[in-house]
Formats: C-alpha cells, sequence, structure tokens
C-alpha cells in the first residue's frame, strides 16, 4: 500500500529565526512576502513556504534554498524530479501533503470558516444541489463540500478556473476511514479522483485528493511539523 504523508505545520512560532527562514525563499516568494501589509500574514507565509522547501529538501536531499519551484498555466507549483506535492493554508496551520506518485491535491480551513447558503448554491453541481440545496444544510455540511471540491480542483491543477459546478463530492458528514471517487470531464476526457476527508485537530476542516492512480489503495499520515 503506498502511503502519502501529510505534514500539519504550525505558522505562528517558528523554532527558527525569520531572518533564517527567508534566506531560503527564491524572488518570487520574497517578492510575495514583501507584499503582505500585516505581520502576521506575512509570518504564516513565510512559515508555510520555509516547511515546504525543508519537506521536499528532506525527501530529494536537498538543501531548503535549493528546492527550484515551477508553475503549470493555473499557478500549481511543482519541481522536477521531485515527488507530487500540494499545500493549503488555514489560519495558523498549513498542510502540506506529499505522494511519491499521483497528482495530488489538498485543502485546509478554519472550522469557523462560513461558506454561506449563497455560495453553496453557487459551486454545488445538480446532483448536490438536487441532495441537499444549501439553505437546507448545517454549515459545517457546506463547508465539508468546499474542502473535498477544492482538494480535487488542486489535484486536478486547475483550482478554482475550473467549474466546481461540474464537479460532485457531496455534503455528507464527514467520514475520515473511506475514500470517495469524484470524476471531471473536460473535452469529452474524463478523469477519476479519489478523495478523503482529514481528521484534523485544531477545529480544522480538511480534505484530500489525488488524481492519476485510480483504485490505488492509499495510506493516508498525518503528522505535526514545527519549523
Ligand atoms: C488554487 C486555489 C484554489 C488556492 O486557493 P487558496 O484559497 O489560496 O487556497 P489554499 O491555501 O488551499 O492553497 C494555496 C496554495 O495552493 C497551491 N496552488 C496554487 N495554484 C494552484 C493550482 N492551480 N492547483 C493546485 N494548487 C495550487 C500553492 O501552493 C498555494 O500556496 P501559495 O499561495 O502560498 O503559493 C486558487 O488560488 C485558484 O483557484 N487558483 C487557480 C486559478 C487561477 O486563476 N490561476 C491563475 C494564476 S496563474
Amino acid at each position: 500500500m503506498s502511503t502519502i504523508e501529510i505534514f500539519l505545520v504550525a505558522l505562528d512560532e517558528p523554532a527558527l529565526s525569520c531572518e533564517t527562514l527567508a534566506e531560503w525563499l527564491d524572488a518570487e516568494e520574497r517578492a510575495r512576502l514583501a507584499s503582505f501589509e500585516r505581520a502576521r500574514p506575512r509570518r504564516r507565509y513565510l512559515a508555510a513556504h520555509a516547511a515546504l522547501r525543508l519537506i521536499l529538501g528532506r525527501i530529494l536531499g536537498r538543501r531548503p534554498a535549493e528546492i527550484e519551484f515551477r508553475r503549470n498555466a493555473w499557478g500549481r507549483p511543482e519541481t522536477s524530479g521531485g515527488p507530487s506535492f500540494n499545500m493549503s493554508h488555514g489560519g495558523a496551520r498549513a498542510l502540506v501533503a506529499v505522494a511519491d506518485k499521483g497528482s495530488i491535491g489538498v485543502d485546509i480551513e478554519c472550522g469557523d470558516k462560513n461558506v454561506s447558503a449563497e455560495v453553496f448554491d453557487a459551486v454545488a453541481s445538480d446532483a448536490e444541489l438536487l441532495a441537499s440545496p444549501g439553505r437546507r444544510l448545517e454549515r459545517a455540511d457546506r463547508l465539508w463540500l468546499w474542502v473535498r471540491k477544492e482538494a480535487v480542483l488542486k489535484a486536478f491543477g486547475r483550482g478554482l478556473s475550473f467549474s466546481p459546478r461540474a464537479l460532485t463530492v457531496g455534503a455528507h458528514a464527514p467520514d475520515a476511514g473511506f475514500w470517495r471517487k469524484a470524476t471531471l470531464v473536460e473535452q469529452d476526457v474524463v478523469r477519476d479522483f479519489s478523495f478523503i476527508d482529514l481528521a484534523l485537530p485544531f477545529r480544522s476542516v480538511g480534505a484530500l485528493a489525488i488524481g492519476g492512480c485510480a483504485g490505488e489503495p492509499w495510506k493516508v499520515d498525518i503528522r505535526p511539523l514545527t519549523i
């Protein structure tokens, strides 16, 4: 059975100094870092990107600063010769998911994020609307639908540039022990994804998705990381 490793990164109190972490970033990351007006989001961005570099560096046997990223046409960071990875930020925490094959996507949100009934109705597929219009759902169910959609669309590499309404993931109660299937169709090409709800601490809500490995059994290993 293949393993997908997920690192739950604490962003607010890094053990290493911000100066050290900033030295690991490339020019694009430094420019983005400098664009934050407020200190807390700036620190969190720095810690998340440093953690991503540390994790990939350990796998690739390189120093964090030596990791080189390119982006696909929709902005997804990738690294040549490296594992499939994806990152998500949710308040004081980030998730970094890594797999040795497939195309991976992950999403984390703070449990108090409000996906309104209007937003639900705008992103839900016809099947999801039929099963449960947003107005009739609990707030938590709408949030689960949201993180599942983002995880699958990030595994696809398109993010929200691909219509979330074209994807059915369901707004059912979470079940972290059970992989589900989702399909995306683009220009008659059918792509299969598997996704799973994540059992996360700190009232965080998250989901993981993988594409390109139909039927593969996956073990999900979640571990904390302080940078
Ligand atoms: C991907 C997306 C859903 C992320 O939204 P978000 O609310 O910032 O969510 P998250 O915190 O979960 O994810 C952010 C991370 O996802 C990764 N990411 C960025 N674009 C991605 C994509 N297309 N697919 C998968 N992952 C992506 C990055 O690591 C990013 O981290 P960073 O912003 O610190 O660099 C959103 O940015 C999106 O839809 N982007 C693509 C659409 C688009 O129009 N892109 C044009 C730019 S080229």
